[in-house]
């Protein structure tokens, strides 16, 4: 199926759905310029995710860590929601049953207004301490950038505070994973901007499927999830989702 036609499939299945799902991931914030994890420019090229991105690297050298993180924060603040952002945002207000799940941790999604996002792997501007300290609360937002101390600190213990965000080995969320649950049952399932490999998130499109949801996947790569969903448009988000979304408007 040639791309016109799939953004039509698309559109007329969104026109008939009483309930949809949307699953972002990096892809969607790469027109914005942040950059994604994987591919040619994907960030784990240059670093070892195992060195940045679990609780042990952090046990290892906090500072190293939040190096890292309070040099993607710079650089996120620098970043302003993209197209594919504004129609998701536009279809949460217009779609009653309309849930937004990312994988994303940069806040565009919210910037951009969509309502209710469920933060999969929590958020970059979110912080919490390190040794859960009596007095501090679960997690907190924290908008320094830059930190004026790395590795930052808790107000609450003075021991050091972790970003808000689920590394390689954590578990997500269980109020999290529910909600996510809950949202696969529905009409259509739409994934953008993944790759599809990191699991739990990865699955829920099968789980949608399961249920019956319509599945489709937007993403200019094929993935392994590919060969599995109803209808694969392979092209930028910040492409398909707006001729979708002028299609639903015309
Ligand atoms: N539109 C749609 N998809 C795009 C675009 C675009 N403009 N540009 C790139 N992509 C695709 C790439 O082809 C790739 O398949 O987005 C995907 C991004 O994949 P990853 O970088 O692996 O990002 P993601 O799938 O979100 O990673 C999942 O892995 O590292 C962890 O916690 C991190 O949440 C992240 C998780």
């Amino acid at each position: 199926m040639n791309l016109e036609h799939s953004i039509a499939a698309l559109a007329t299945r969104i026109r008939s759905a009483a309930s949809i799902t949307a699953l972002t991931g990096a892809g969607v914030s790469a027109a914005s310029g942040v950059p994604t994890f994987r591919g040619s420019k994907g960030l784990w090229r240059n670093y070892a995710p195992e060195q940045l991105a679990t609780p042990e690297a952090f046990r290892e050298d906090p500072r190293l860590v939040w190096e890292w993180y309070n040099w993607r924060r710079e650089l996120i603040a620098k970043c302003r929601p993209n197209a594919a952002h504004t129609v998701l945002a536009a279809w949460s207000r217009r779609y009653p049953r309309f849930h937004l799940i990312t994988q994303n941790v940069d806040g565009l999604h919210e910037l951009a207004g969509t309502q209710d996002v469920v933060r999969f792997h929590g958020s970059i501007w979110e912080v919490l301490c390190w040794e859960r300290c009596p007095g501090s609360p679960e997690r907190w937002r924290d908008d320094r950038v830059p930190f004026e101390e790395i590795p930052p600190h808790c107000p609450h213990c003075s021991g050091l505070i972790r970003p808000g965000v689920v590394w390689f080995g954590e578990a997500i969320d269980p109020e999290v994973w529910t909600r996510s649950v809950e949202a696969a049952s529905c009409e259509v399932f739409l994934t953008a901007g993944t790759s599809a490999v990191v699991y739990p998130a990865a699955g829920l499109i099968h789980e949608a499927r399961s249920r019956g949801a319509f599945t489709v996947e937007i993403n200019p790569d094929l993935t392994p999830n590919s060969g599995a969903v109803d209808l694969t448009i392979q092209a930028r988000a910040e492409e398909v989702l707006p001729a979708v979304d002028s299609l639903l408007l015309s």
